[in-house]
């Protein structure tokens, strides 16, 4: 195996251990979700049996409006965790995404650590890799690969300047990359999303965003994991990066940013979500679907029952509050359905 080719796995190694056994949470910055609690309508005139959770997105139904964010792969472990997860997902008919697969396309042997589509043949799934590798050689063949590897649905492109930045070995030239995601759009025959990876997205970018013909985009904010934390726990020598520990426009400051820019683009919102209220407020704000990432990760790794208690929780969560508020289908949920302040089923802040 080149050196390269050690490097990418072993760094995925190293993620996902630090991901799933020490606290790689923002220190003070909240997903901004504990901002807003829910008006309450105490005439619901609902069962909360019947509400309907169902969704759509891309074209695709889905039965909750969650997306399994982009996590793993590359690794014998990883196998074992997008298995658990890709099970659930297909019992519950979510969405999901696989992590980066560049680990695959520098080394075939480990393609079948993404490999889940016999375990969710229905389910939409997204194929992943950095967006800043367009500009080191890799363009719509290696996108394409990507997504017959795992006969993917869509692609997730990441947007994750402030952790290449701070890896060592980061891939940190992210120069003319809109012209290249504009002419990827236009080559590649299936679904092109971006996506950040816990910083946010502001109504700056929202701008630079608009004229892409874009399928989707996942604002993944501040709130949850931070890359930062986990790029500086990587180095002996560079603990003084935890200093960007905190930075980024929370999950709720990029809903609101992507919303007031590209009302109509179909939108995923991740970062810091791990109680169905907090979908159920991202939805009200205006994304389309949740996106969950470690907290699905930590219940994988704990089993796959973990996962199903975790979802039948989130689930639950998510139907009370749409009975909180009197809406029969979480599609009805808006942001009238939210005031600024109180504390009434929020968990965040
Ligand atoms: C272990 C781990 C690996 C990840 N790998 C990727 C990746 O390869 N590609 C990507 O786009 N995002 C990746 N992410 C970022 C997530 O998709 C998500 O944007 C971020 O973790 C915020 O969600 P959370 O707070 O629910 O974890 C990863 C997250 C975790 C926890």
């Amino acid at each position: 195996m080149p050196m390269s080719d050690r490097d990418t796995s072993a760094r995925k190694r190293s993620h996902l251990q630090l991901s799933l056994h020490e606290d790689v949470g923002f220190l003070q910055r909240t997903n901004g979700l504990g901002r807003f609690s829910f008006v309450h309508d105490a005439l619901p005139e609902l069962h909360p049996e019947e509400i309907d959770l169902s969704a759509e997105f891309l074209g695709f139904d889905l039965d909750l409006p969650i997306l399994i964010s982009s996590m793993t792969g590359g690794t014998e472990e990883a196998t074992v965790l997008n298995a658990r997860l890709a099970k659930v997902a297909a019992e519950v008919g979510c969405a999901m995404a696989v992590g980066s697969q560049r680990a695959a396309l520098e080394s075939p042997e480990v393609e079948e650590t993404y490999r889940i589509r016999d375990l969710a043949p229905e389910i939409p799934l997204f194929a992943n890799l950095g967006a800043v590798q367009l500009n080191y050689g890799y363009g719509v063949d290696q996108c394409l690969r990507a997504v017959e590897m795992i006969e993917a649905d869509g692609i997730f492109l990441h947007l994750n300047s402030l952790q290449e930045v701070l890896q060592p070995e980061g891939n940190v030239d992210f120069r003319n990359l809109r012209e290249q995601i504009l002419a990827l759009c236009h080559d590649l025959p299936c679904p092109l999303l971006l996506k950040t990876t816990g910083n946010g997205i502001s109504r700056r970018t929202a701008r630079k965003l608009v004229g892409l013909p874009l399928a989707g985009l996942e604002a993944s904010g501040a709130g949850g994991t931070s890359w930062a934390r986990i790029e500086s726990m990587r180095g002996e020598r560079d603990h003084y990066r935890a200093r960007f520990a905190d930075w980024g426009e929370s999950t709720a400051e990029s809903v609101q940013a992507v919303r007031s820019v590209l009302p109509d683009l179909p939108l995923v919102a991740s970062g810091g979500i791990a109680h169905g209220d907090e979908v159920a407020k991202v939805l009200a704000l205006g994304a389309d679907l949740a996106g969950i990432a470690r907290p699905l990760l930590q219940a994988a790794h704990r089993g796959e029952d973990e996962v199903r208690e975790a979802f039948r929780i989130l689930t639950d969560e998510l139907r009370i509050s749409c009975f909180y508020c009197g809406r029969g289908w979480v599609g009805d949920l808006v942001v009238e359905d939210l005031r600024e302040g109180g504390n009434s089923a929020s968990t965040a802040e």
